[in-house]
């Protein structure tokens, strides 16, 4: 688990708000929300299993693979799968990435989520083979979105829902994304999200002026730094900062 994860289960667990198969997150309950009804989903890093577990229980979804590449969690989603009765709708397998699907899974979804987007990223990219294509992308990423955005543009994949949600302090995007004709973003939509950016949702906002202060802010500490901060880094900070102003106007 990322320390983001863990930082986040003490912080429920100090609250007595640990969540689980039964009661997903917010943040869960929202991917849940874009697998479509009857999917055949792989849920890559299911870490305890709760996400395809808990479709399974409702019926949701026909068939499952959770996959796993750390042991711990593996054995835990070996375990939720088993307290559950559900060994026949959704196999657990230890694997790295995409590399859980079998070609007789017939997977018509993929989530993948809770990790960095450049994470998700590399697990897009190293496991393409195991992607007949025709499977929804239901992507969570916990920052990284515009390396995301540019994987899925650069391989053939139209976003069709975004969202943005604050939980328990974080802001989350959830990012929906099916292969299709080729679609092309520009460098903001990419940054910001194109559907997210056209519908300015409040939470949208919300998230953008918290960013815009920590950038500030980040620009401040850069400019009192001893040492030199590479003038790269600086510059790319500056533009997203002044890209932000301008979406906030
Ligand atoms: C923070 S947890 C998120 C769990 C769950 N997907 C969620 O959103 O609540 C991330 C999980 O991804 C797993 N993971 C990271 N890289 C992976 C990879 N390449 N293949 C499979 N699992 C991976 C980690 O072991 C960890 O259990």
């Amino acid at each position: 688990m990322t320390r983001h994860g863990r930082q986040n289960r003490r912080r429920l667990l100090s609250k007595g708000l640990e969540l689980n198969e039964h009661t997903l997150s917010m943040r869960l309950e929202r991917v849940a929300a874009h697998v479509p009804a009857g999917a055949r989903l792989a849920d890559i890093g299911s870490d305890h299993g709760y996400l395809p577990v808990a479709l399974a229980r409702r019926g949701a979804i026909s068939a499952a693979v959770a996959g796993e590449v750390a042991l711990t969690p593996f054995l835990s989603a070996q375990r939720t799968v088993r307290d559950n009765g559900l060994e026949a709708q959704v196999s657990v397998r230890h694997a790295d990435g995409l590399a859980a699907i079998e070609p007789g899974d017939g997977i018509t979804a993929v989530s993948v989520c809770g990790m960095g987007g450049e994470t998700i990223r590399a697990i897009l990219e190293a496991g393409k083979a195991y992607l007949s294509g025709q499977e929804r992308l239901i992507l969570q990423p916990n920052g990284g979105e515009q390396p995301l955005r540019q994987w899925l543009m650069d391989n053939g994949y139209r976003i069709l829902v975004e969202e943005v949600l604050r939980e328990n302090r974080f802001d989350y995007e959830i990012i929906v994304a099916e292969r299709c004709e080729a679609v092309s973003y520009s460098a903001e939509q990419l940054y910001f999200g194109p559907l997210l950016m056209a519908a300015r949702s409040p939470a949208f906002l919300v998230k953008w002026r918290r960013m815009l202060r920590q950038k500030q802010q980040t620009l401040d500490n850069f400019a009192r730094a001893r040492q030199a901060v590479p003038e790269e880094k600086v510059r790319e900070m500056t533009r997203q900062a002044r890209w932000i102003s301008e979406l906030l106007g």
